[in-house]
């Protein structure tokens, strides 16, 4: 593990403890984004818990500061949660909410991760694009499908490179000079890392919502705004009226995607 791309998330973090403390903002800014992650972890979810979750149980790696898990708790009393991050600020701030029934450990998913016990679903919410090489990325990700229990469930929000060349060329026509990148603290998948989820037993299914579902968000927000806006003028009230009026998931501007695995029995 090199130190210091663990300086860079844990410098990136540090601030983001501090500014956002348990707020829904903390670790994204837009809320359209975390209402759609909200909606498509709860829905993934609601279709496969049985027994209102009785018996079953979630680990959320790469909790942050546990907003997703305080959501789920509420729609899954009976489902038994699991947290877990690198952060230690983050992961006391996921423990300060006391949530019922929910471990929240400090702890690293590059490292072997069945001492945590096999659980039914497992979900992440842009944790693996903060390993910042592939080695790194390919070990969590195989850790991860290691602690899936059969015919158990793996739901991710995570960012691609594959949308990035889509949502740039489309900038490019519209004369915006910058191109969209990730941040420092970040190094997104490509559809070829999947591979390693699938020589784990792990194969793709569709979810509730369609993977690409932001792909008309990040096109309102990243090209229409940017082409419409003038200098000084407030997005809010544009970016809620094409987000109403036209259909989500409409090309594939989205680097992030929504993603569903099963693991075979
Ligand atoms: C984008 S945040 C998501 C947090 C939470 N799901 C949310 O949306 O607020 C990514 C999280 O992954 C955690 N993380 C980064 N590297 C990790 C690692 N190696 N093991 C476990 N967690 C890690 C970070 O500390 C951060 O809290």
């Amino acid at each position: 593990m090199n130190q210091n791309t663990n300086d860079i998330i844990i410098n990136h973090y540090n601030k983001v403890a501090e500014k956002f403390g348990l707020s829904p903002s903390s670790t994204i800014g837009d809320q359209y984004i975390r209402q759609a992650e909200i909606t498509f972890f709860i829905e993934s979810l609601k279709a496969k818990v049985s027994n209102q979750g009785e018996g079953q149980s979630l680990f959320d790696i790469g909790c942050g500061n546990g907003h997703l898990l305080s959501v789920i708790r509420q729609e899954f009393p009976k489902l038994k949660l699991f947290g877990l991050d690198f952060h230690p600020e983050l992961t006391k701030l996921a423990q300060s909410r006391k949530l019922e029934n929910c471990e929240i450990i400090q702890g690293d998913m590059r490292k072997e991760l069945s001492m945590f016990g096999h659980h039914d679903f497992v979900i992440t919410e842009r944790s693996v694009i903060n390993l910042l090489n592939k080695e790194e990325q390919f070990c969590a990700l195989s850790n991860i499908s290691m602690i899936i229990k059969p015919q158990g469930y793996y739901f991710f929000s995570e960012s691609f490179e594959e949308p990035r060349a889509n949502i740039n060329r489309a900038r490019k026509q519209m004369y915006l000079a910058e191109d969209i990148n990730p941040s420092k603290h970040n190094l997104w998948l490509r559809e070829e890392d999947l591979l390693t989820l699938n020589e784990n037993n792990m194969h793709e299914i569709d979810g509730p919502l369609a993977k690409n579902h932001l792909s008309t968000h990040f096109y309102i927000t990243r090209i229409l705004h940017s082409i419409a806006l003038p200098k000084g003028g407030v997005a809010e009230e544009f970016q809620n009226f094409f987000n109403t009026a036209l259909p989500a998931a409409v090309g594939n501007y989205s680097p992030i995607l929504f993603r569903s695995f099963e693991k075979s029995k």
